[in-house]
């Protein structure tokens, strides 16, 4: 529609509207101007490990050795050659829904079988640990955590993580915590799981990445940090998939991790702004309601209310639906909650400038005044 001249405003992107900051680029420039443009080795340059668990240490005191972290083609590769190393044929691996599209799809792509563990609205989006517990039979290999949470912006609360880790760590469940959100909690700090529970390092993969952090979806930079025995597994299976993560990218995640943060906190400051503005613009929508997001740059309110009226005659029968009737009657393009496992709910990315954050909750707002 964007091509056929309209104006269509996208609140449907997972990815930073802010360009990657100048200093990263020009170490990718050099890069390329020294024909940094050959072969790494598989897992990554040494030289970027060190850098990533140097960080680690001085963040949050906690050490990992260079064969115990791996760089990847983005978070979502570290994720995916987790669950190749990890499960075999039949093996049940845990997922926390609503859930990040990707996960379900991998797990299968492995040969495990998704176990789904609900969360709810009304408990923030939060895990219940005896919920986890039950879900966890002699089959379960491993369970995915995620927070900040996407889609639904939730950050879990350290006695939760702590119980779930405690729990799955006595049954012999390994976690792959998915933090690649972490800069971006707006009411209180983020901390690595291993952070919170040390003495369960060796059951936990930390799995982030330069992506939303720094700015640098496309550049497909991610990192996993874990224990060796797991990382070497998972450096075998990338190299015989995909050889080395891009030299250059490389470079470039070198300078960011290394390099002057004041860009990511002040990304994460304007978020927190944004943050403010949709849920204060979004709070007079009828037929919707929504838990303030604690992370991540969503919002997922509940649009059940909407459901069974009608928009000039068409029946909003799902969230499918109506995020097709608002592109295409207000051309405003958002997720439907179908696609996180979460019918009945819409994602609103605002990862997008304030003017368009502005324009389009006029246009939401507009559409749900107008269903009858
Ligand atoms: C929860 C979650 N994990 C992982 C990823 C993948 O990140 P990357 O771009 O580093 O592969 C995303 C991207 O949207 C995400 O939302």
């Amino acid at each position: 529609m964007k091509r056929e001249g309209k104006d269509v405003i996208s609140l449907s992107a997972g990815e930073p509207d802010f360009p990657t900051p100048r200093n990263i680029k020009d170490e990718a420039i050099k890069a390329i101007e020294n024909d940094f443009t050959h072969y790494t080795p598989e897992s990554g340059i040494t030289e970027l490990k060190e850098a990533i668990a140097e960080k680690f240490e001085k963040e949050w005191g906690i050490k990992y050795n260079v064969n115990e972290v791996i760089i990847s083609n983005g978070a979502k590769h570290v994720i995916f050659n987790a669950l190749f190393a990890l499960c075999d044929e039949g093996d049940e691996v845990l997922v926390i829904t609503p859930a990040w599209v990707s996960y379900i799809e991998q797990i299968k792509l492995a040969g495990g079988k998704p176990v789904i563990v609900e969360t709810k609205e009304d408990n923030d989006f939060i895990p219940d640990p005896k919920e986890v517990e039950r879900k966890i039979s002699p089959k379960t290999k491993a369970i995915i955590l995620n927070s900040p949470h996407n889609p639904t912006g939730a950050v879990y609360p350290k006695d939760v993580l702590i119980k779930i880790a405690e729990t799955a760590t006595s049954k012999g469940v390994f976690i792959i915590s998915d933090e690649i959100y972490d800069k971006l909690s707006y009411d209180e700090e983020c901390v690595p799981l291993v952070h919170l529970i040390p003495e369960a390092k060796e059951n936990i993969l930390i799995v982030n990445g330069a992506s939303k952090a720094y700015a640098m979806t496309g550049w497909r930079m991610g990192w996993g940090l874990g224990p060796a025995n797991l990382i070497k597994a998972m450096g075998i299976i990338q190299g015989h998939m995909t050889s080395n993560p891009c030299s250059i990218s490389q470079k470039a995640a070198l300078e960011a991790v290394r390099g002057p943060q004041d860009e990511v906190t002040e990304m994460a400051r304007e978020f927190k702004e944004r943050r403010e503005l949709i849920c204060s613009l979004l709070e007079k929508a009828p037929y919707m309601t929504f838990r303030k997001p604690k992370g991540a740059f969503y919002l997922f309110p509940n649009i059940t209310k909407a459901l069974g009226k009608s928009f000039k005659g068409e029946v909003i029968e799902d969230d499918i639906t109506l995020a097709r009737k608002l592109l295409e009657e207000k051309l405003v393009a958002i997720v439907p909650g179908k696609a996180f496992l979460a019918p009945g709910y819409i994602r609103i990315s605002y990862a997008a400038s304030r003017k368009d954050i502005e324009e389009a909750s006029k246009r939401i707002i507009e559409f749900l005044e107008e269903l009858v």
